[in-house]
C-alpha cells in the first residue's frame, strides 16, 4: 500500500480529488464507492470545484456509499442519503438515479443486503473507494472484530463510534445503535481504496491500519490485504508512524522510480 503524507488537509484533500478525477476522466461511467464523515468533506469540495470549473464530468458516473444509520429517513438531517445529497450530489451533475446509499429503513435487510450486493457486482463492481477511518480502526461501520471476510449486513456500533458521531447529533441518545453497512470483504472487492485520515486523534488507528497486524481489531488493516490501496493522511496523522522517513522518502523518490 502507499502512504501519503500531505502537509495539510486541503493538500490531502486536492490528491485524493486528483486521483478520483483521473479515473472518471479515463472512464465516464466509474463506479465510485463514497463514505461520509466529516473527512471527505475536502474531497467533495474539490470534486465539485473541478466540476464547476474544470467541467468534470460525473453524467455517467455511478455511486454506491458505504453505510447508513439504520431507522434514520433518508430526509433525516443525520442520514447518510441527506449528507451525501447535500455535500455533493446536489452540486454536480450526477444523475440521481445512479447512487447508491444502502437505505435505513428496509423491511428485510438480509434481502436488501443481498441486494446491494448484487447491485454493485452488476454495476462491474466498485473502481474506486473513498474511505475514511474511525478512531477504533473501522472502515465503513465494521467496528473492532468484524469478520475481514464480511459482507453487507447490520452492524451494532460500538460505544466508542456513538461517543465519536454523538457531535453530529442534538443528544448522544439520538446515534443510532445499529447501521447497515458494507462489509470488509465488499469493501476489499474494490479495484482501488483510498484511505483518508486527518488529524492527531486518528494516529494510534492509522498507526494499527498501516503498521500492525492485519487483524479484525482494526478492521482498516485490511487494506494491507489489497493491491491498489493508497493512503492519505495529514502530519497529525501520520503522528504515530514508525516507518515515517521511509514512506516519505518513497514519495521523495517516485519521479525516478522505473515505469510501472
Ligand atoms: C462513514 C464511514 C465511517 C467514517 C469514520 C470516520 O461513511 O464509513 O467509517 O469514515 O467513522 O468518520 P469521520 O470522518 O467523521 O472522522
Amino acid at each position: 500500500m502507499e502512504v501519503i503524507i500531505c502537509s495539510s488537509y486541503e493538500e490531502l484533500s486536492r490528491a485524493v480529488a486528483g486521483v478520483v478525477a483521473d479515473i472518471v476522466r479515463a472512464k465516464p461511467d466509474a463506479v465510485l464507492g463514497l463514505a461520509t464523515g466529516s473527512t471527505p468533506l475536502g474531497l467533495y469540495k474539490e470534486l465539485i470545484r473541478m466540476h464547476k470549473e474544470d467541467g468534470l464530468d460525473f453524467s455517467k458516473v455511478t455511486t454506491f456509499n458505504l453505510d447508513e444509520y439504520v431507522g434514520l429517513q433518508p430526509d433525516h438531517e443525520q442520514s447518510y442519503h441527506y449528507f451525501m445529497r447535500e455535500n455533493l450530489f446536489k452540486h454536480i451533475n450526477v444523475d440521481p438515479a445512479n447512487t447508491n446509499v444502502p437505505s435505513g429503513t428496509a423491511e428485510n435487510y438480509d434481502e436488501y443486503c443481498q441486494q446491494y450486493e448484487q447491485q454493485i457486482k452488476d454495476c462491474g463492481g466498485i473502481d474506486v473507494q473513498v474511505l475514511g477511518i474511525g478512531g477504533d480502526g473501522h472502515i465503513a461501520f465494521n467496528e473492532p472484530c468484524s469478520s475481514l471476510a464480511s459482507r453487507t449486513r447490520i452492524k451494532t456500533l460500538t460505544e466508542q463510534t456513538i461517543d465519536d458521531n454523538a457531535r453530529f447529533f442534538d443528544k448522544k441518545e439520538d446515534v443510532p445503535i445499529f447501521s447497515i453497512t458494507m462489509g470488509v470483504g465488499t469493501i476489499l472487492e474494490a479495484k482501488k481504496l483510498l484511505l483518508l485520515a486527518n488529524g492527531a486523534n486518528k494516529a494510534d488507528a492509522v498507526a494499527a491500519a498501516i503498521e500492525g497486524p492485519v487483524s479484525a481489531m482494526c478492521t482498516a488493516s485490511a487494506l494491507q490485504l489489497h493491491p491498489h490501496g493508497m493512503i492519505f493522511i495529514d502530519a497529525e496523522a501520520a503522528g504515530k508512524l514508525k516507518m515515517r522517513e521511509y514512506y516519505e522518502w518513497i514519495q521523495t523518490q517516485k519521479p525516478t522510480a522505473p515505469a510501472s
